[in-house]
């Protein structure tokens, strides 16, 4: 479910939009900066290897990258392995990553072929969780406040575009910020 939920960055009970209309999510995105579209859902993405996916979405990176900008693109992803005794400890490391509040210094673009993550976006005295899920690109642009969750049980795919190699690296402000709002778990629950 694409999700958008814009708090009072000091208050999360203070919540000012809770929608799930995508036209409405792009659009107060945009209001504050942040590029949010759709593109086709591909069929069994999770049943679908990575260069596929590439080949699949070939037209739409293309257009998106237009200009060459990005250097580097490739696909992240993670899935359930319950078989895997490990696979706790592995999605509870993957999920700690990124889950404290960071910037970059280039745009964090992605494209979410399959699955769920929520991007939490500090701007100004508002923060916009925002829940994409197959078929949902967004633009981080650089410098913005924020942190991702991917859930207690992490489960995407995405696209990933980086001008640098080391674009995803994070510079960490040491806000405990993240910690006073809803977790991607508890956003999907609520009513
Ligand atoms: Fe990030």
């Amino acid at each position: 479910m694409t999700l958008l939920q814009v708090m009072a960055a000091d208050n999360a009970a203070d919540v000012r939009v809770r929608t799930t209309d995508p036209a409405e999510i792009a659009a107060e995105l945009a209001r504050h900066g942040v590029e949010f579209a759709r593109w086709e859902v591909l069929d069994d993405a999770a049943g679908t290897d990575s260069d596929t996916l590439l080949a699949h979405y070939a037209p739409q990176v293309a257009e998106l990258n237009a200009s060459g900008r990005y250097k580097h693109i490739d696909i992240a992803r993670i899935h359930p392995d319950d078989a895997n005794p490990e696979w706790p400890a592995v999605a509870a490391g993957a999920r700690g990553k990124f889950l404290d509040e960071h910037r970059h210094a280039e745009d964090e673009v992605r494209f979410f072929a399959a699955g769920t993550g929520c991007f939490y976006l500090h701007i100004g005295d508002a923060v916009l969780a925002t829940v994409c899920e197959g078929g949902d690109l967004l633009s981080v642009p650089a410098g913005t406040l924020h942190w991702f969750d991917m859930g207690t049980r992490p489960d995407f795919i995405a696209i990933r575009f980086f001008e640098e190699e080391d674009g995803w690296v994070g510079d960490f402000t040491g806000d405990a910020i993240s910690a006073g709002f809803p977790s991607l778990d508890e956003l999907l629950a609520a009513p």
